[in-house]
């Protein structure tokens, strides 16, 4: 991991945040190509689970919502952990993970293990933030961050029903920051307090549900293998009844192997109708699908929930590696081309040559409109590629003394490194058909 943070900050994928002011625990901004990277996985979600389905609409809800919604949701009672406090040194810890963490004294040992420590009994602590809403700042003007983008899809329902014209099976899709005050965050942007969700409500009459909720399993696992990662750091684990949420009656991960180990990159939850009837029951509206001969149920809910950024630190952990080529170390990316944050750099071989310099512009300024490219003109040309290696472009296409002569450049493969010759104006055609190209990682 430390590895991938350090490649993180040197290429301004990620900073940690508010760093001039000695930064804020677990805190991070998204550099330019942490934006590209996060951009292609929003995009890529959006386009496969709501403008690829018939099934499907999307949603974009308020971040503060009426603080009924998580009284009726369950989190004002129940988004809790346990947490016991050391009286000697005044640390706070999950009471669930005490094997797993560290006390605050030197050599560092388990909390409760020293004849010093002093803990607490365990006290629910609830992961919601709290801010105020108005200029009272009484009980009455407490509101929430949302801590899932979920509840916001779920109060929507009877509008998508209505003016979306839709009946069950269907899905309703949303994507969006959501904010929990974490005990214990940290592995980089693996658990943070600030993150972007991704989530799916998709309502089934209930019979249907077990068979959707391993559907989506399904979708869910091929997806991440569709966008490059490789299947041998996948797995599905499905919850044990004491792990699962209030809610579930069935959740699955789909796990990766992460630096720390298997963990939760994605849930598969099957709420059952817990949601739809909690709104109802909270704020008198009906939240049922009435069919048009009278048939009414209240739809069971399967919802695929992940966050960008645990996608992100898979692909990059995924896609890193360390090669030695011509005698020299390279550090490469591989990432899935359509995936990439650029997809190609432009690279006049001597920048100060007049010639050169007008057709990697020429090149440059045609394919931009496209397509996401970059034209670097300093440096040599073997650090121009490493740069480009270590963000992960997929091709490099260079502009040399041929290109003057014959009109053809060269591109460079990232994976394979190899080299051919293609016409100048064949370019944006060989791109868009090498976008289009099945790929798979030269990683083992
Ligand atoms: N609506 C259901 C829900 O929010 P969750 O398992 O608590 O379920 C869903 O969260 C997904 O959100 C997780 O699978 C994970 O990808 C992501 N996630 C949750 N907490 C996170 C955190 N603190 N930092 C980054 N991602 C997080």
């Amino acid at each position: 991991m430390d590895k991938i943070v350090s490649l993180c900050r040197r290429r301004g994928f990620v900073f940690p945040s508010s760093e001039i002011y000695g930064g804020l625990g677990s805190t991070y901004d998204y550099g330019h190509y942490g934006v590209l990277l996060k951009n292609e996985i929003r995009s890529r979600w959006l386009r496969t689970m709501v403008q690829e389905r018939d099934d499907m609409v999307a949603i974009d809800s308020a971040v503060i919502l009426n603080p009924a919604v998580w009284v009726a949701s369950g989190h004002v009672a129940g988004f809790s952990d346990p947490l016991v406090d050391c009286r000697t040194c005044k640390l706070r810890f999950r009471a669930d993970k005490l094997d797993d963490s560290s006390c605050g004294r030197k050599p560092s040992k388990r909390p409760g293990e020293t004849p010093d420590c002093d803990l607490t009994e365990p006290r629910q602590f609830n992961l919601m933030f709290q801010t105020q809403v108005g200029a009272m700042e009484d009980a009455s003007s407490t509101a929430y961050l949302r801590p899932e983008t979920a509840q916001g899809i779920f109060i929507n329902f009877k509008n998508v029903l209505q003016i979306a014209r839709r009946k069950p099976p269907f899905g309703i899709a949303q994507t969006g920051k959501s904010f929990r005050n974490e005990i214990t965050p940290g592995n980089f942007l693996f658990r943070v307090r600030e993150f972007e969700q991704m989530e799916m409500e998709y309502f089934v009459p209930p019979a249907e549900a077990v068979q959707w909720y391993e559907y989506w399993i399904g979708e869910r696992y091929s997806w991440y293998l569709d966008i490059g990662l490789r299947e041998t750091m996948l797995r599905v684990r499905e919850h044990s009844a004491e792990e699962r949420s209030h809610y579930s009656s069935g959740t699955s991960d789909i796990e990766y192997l992460y630096p720390i180990g298997w963990q939760e990159l994605e849930g598969v939850a099957n709420r059952g109708d817990y949601d739809l009837t909690q709104h109802t029951q909270a704020s008198g509206t009906k939240l049922e699908y009435v069919g048009p001969d009278g048939e009414r149920y209240t739809p069971y809910v399967i919802e695929p929930a992940v966050s960008i950024e645990r996608i992100f630190v898979a692909l990059l952990c995924d896609a890193y590696d360390e090669e030695v080529v011509n005698d020299r170390d390279r550090t490469v990316l591989h990432l899935h081309p359509a995936i990439a944050p650029v997809k190609a750099a432009i690279l006049p071989l001597i920048p100060r040559d007049e010639g050169m310099a007008t057709r990697a512009r020429t090149l440059f300024e045609e394919l931009r409109r496209r397509f996401a490219v970059e034209h670097d003109d300093s440096g040599q040309i073997g650090r121009r590629y490493r740069r480009q290696d270590e963000i992960g472009t997929p091709w490099a296409f260079t502009i040399d003394e041929q290109t003057l002569e014959d009109e053809t450049v060269t591109v460079r493969d990232r994976d394979s490194l190899a080299q051919e010759r293609l016409p100048i104006g064949g370019v944006a055609a060989w791109l868009d058909e090498a976008l289009a190209r099945p790929w798979r990682t030269p990683k083992t």
